[in-house]
């Protein structure tokens, strides 16, 4: 393998675990020694397009006649309109690049990098300092100058304020373990209350308003939503060991208090008939045509919530089988879905009608297709490092598709590391987030670029061309499952 090409992620464990997994790989190239070469190509081919992806990226944040730090949600400013900056779009894009921060090695670069989130810091300070009381930081959408977007919109979105502090607090996090305690006190965290810190500003908005009811991140339903309360969750917790650090016990000590409180929401979205997670409860605005509890939210934010903690994470059986379900249905009423054995092809949830600049009917999202991808590395990366694996009545469904034409394991069996069924999964698991960016690959244009969609019948491309979020999307999904750097 050439040194630049991404390897497949190699966790944690003891080095006895290591061995056994090399032993594994290898037996397997030995007894497929074409399967292992077309695997190094299209590794290669996944590394190209995280290449392509950064790049593209860039390029948006680069764009002429915007303020320094804004983030275009796609460089489109007609059919549809897409040349404004999302709270939203900014916080899971940056987050992808203080990701690619983390991996990179080459000076310029990291520079080039850390000069984009910190800009992108002061136009999000800018912004949090002209909600005056600090009672509007839920506004989802602004002008690339920075003022905020004044016409009809679903509002608030809460989901924007902790997408935003849990970047930056891991930003910050980086930048004490370079030694640069002070960029961190002047530019994002203060114990000043009223807060005028953006990392402060945003803990103390997310602690003081998740009860409140606010718009979904497709902007359509007004209730409280798993989405957006996985991202508090983890923004407070975050939030709380982060402030302690910075010598403010009370701030921090009130955060864990709402923590708590979230997760206690949090496990009201489990619905026991059902088999799944529900997206929404307690609707009380926006559109009323989702029927079916399905939504790839759900997939989205067990993986931008991020955490390794157990909470809702990627091999939870609830999520497991929401995503099941859901992968299913989109097989069924996607006719792309009906050819070929690339991966499934996810859009946002079954009765969407959005096609990315009208209502003719819902499509798949790169966005939603990348998620998958991701959370299959993420949960064969936690089974590994727990060692085990417990089928449940839950979770069976969804295993038993790496068992086609075998006896799927059945509720209630435990497989061990030393299970071939348990290599199985692990093995499945990476094929299958292998298929997923395939299905992503096809569907980009030859060289590389991503829009918002592709068409469910035709597979061409459509909605917002170079959306900033697909590519984050791309890249967090790729660093999730394979090592080396992405630019
Ligand atoms: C644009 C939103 O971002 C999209 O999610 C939604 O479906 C349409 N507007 C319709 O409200
Ligand atoms: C529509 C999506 O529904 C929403 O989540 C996103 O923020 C906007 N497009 C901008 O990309």
């Amino acid at each position: 393998m050439k040194p630049h090409s991404g390897g497949i992620k190699s966790f944690g464990g003891s080095w006895m675990k290591k061995l056994l997994a090399i032993k594994f790989l290898l037996a397997a190239a030995v007894l497929n020694p074409l399967s292992a070469h077309a695997t190094t190509e299209r590794q290669e081919a996944y590394r190209a397009q995280a290449t392509y992806a950064t790049n593209a990226l860039l390029h948006n944040l680069s764009e002429r006649d915007i303020a320094p730090g804004a983030v275009i949600a796609s460089p489109s400013r007609s059919n549809p309109d897409y040349f404004y900056h999302w709270v939203r779009d900014a916080a899971l894009t940056m987050e992808s690049l203080r990701r690619a921060y983390e991996r990179t090695t080459d000076p310029a670069k990291r520079e080039r990098y850390l000069n984009h989130l910190l800009a992108w810091v002061e136009f999000e300070r800018g912004v949090q300092l002209a909600s005056s009381d600090g009672s509007h930081l839920g506004e989802p959408k602004y002008y690339v100058s920075g003022k905020p977007f004044t016409g009809p919109w679903g509002r608030p979105q809460n989901d924007g304020p902790a997408a935003r502090a849990i970047t930056m607090i891991r930003l910050a996090e980086n930048l004490l373990a370079e030694g640069k305690q002070d960029l961190v006190r002047s530019k994002l965290y203060g114990a000043e209350f009223p807060a005028r810190s953006p990392i402060k500003m945003d803990l103390e908005y997310t602690a003081h308003h998740w009860d409140e009811a606010a718009f979904d991140l497709w902007e359509e339903v007004k209730g409280h939503h798993f989405y957006t309360r996985m991202l508090q969750r983890t923004a407070l917790k975050l939030g709380a060991s982060f402030a302690y650090r910075m010598g403010d016990p009370y701030a921090a000590e009130y955060y864990e208090k709402q923590v708590a409180l979230l997760e206690e929401s949090l496990l009201a979205h489990k619905n026991a008939s059902k088999n799944l997670i529900e997206p929404t409860l307690n609707q009380d605005d926006g559109w009323t045509h989702k029927r079916e509890s399905l939504d790839v939210a759900i997939v989205l934010g067990t993986i931008h919530a991020g955490l390794a903690d157990g909470f809702f994470t990627a091999t939870n059986e609830w999520v497991l089988s929401s995503a099941d379900v859901l992968e299913r249905r989109f097989r069924e009423i996607y006719t792309l879905n009906r050819r070929g054995d690339l991966g499934t092809a996810i859009g946002r949830y079954p009765e969407d009608v959005y096609d990315g600049n009208g209502f003719s009917g819902g499509n798949p999202w790169f966005i939603s297709t990348h998620a998958y991808a991701e959370l299959y590395c993420n949960a064969a990366e936690q089974l590994q490092r727990a060692g085990k694996l417990d089928v449940t009545t839950r979770n069976q469904k969804f295993f038993s598709q790496f068992f086609k034409g075998r006896s799927a394991p059945r509720a209630g069996a435990r497989l061990t590391q030393e299970d071939p069924r348990f290599q199985t999964v692990l093995q499945g698991l990476r094929k299958g987030a292998n298929a997923f960016f395939d299905r992503a690959l096809t569907h980009k244009a030859t060289h590389g670029s991503m829009w918002e969609q592709f068409s469910r019948h035709d597979g061409y491309m459509r909605g917002a061309p170079d959306l900033s979020w697909s590519y984050a999307s791309y890249l967090t999904a790729y660093m999730s499952c394979f090592s080396g750097s992405v630019d």
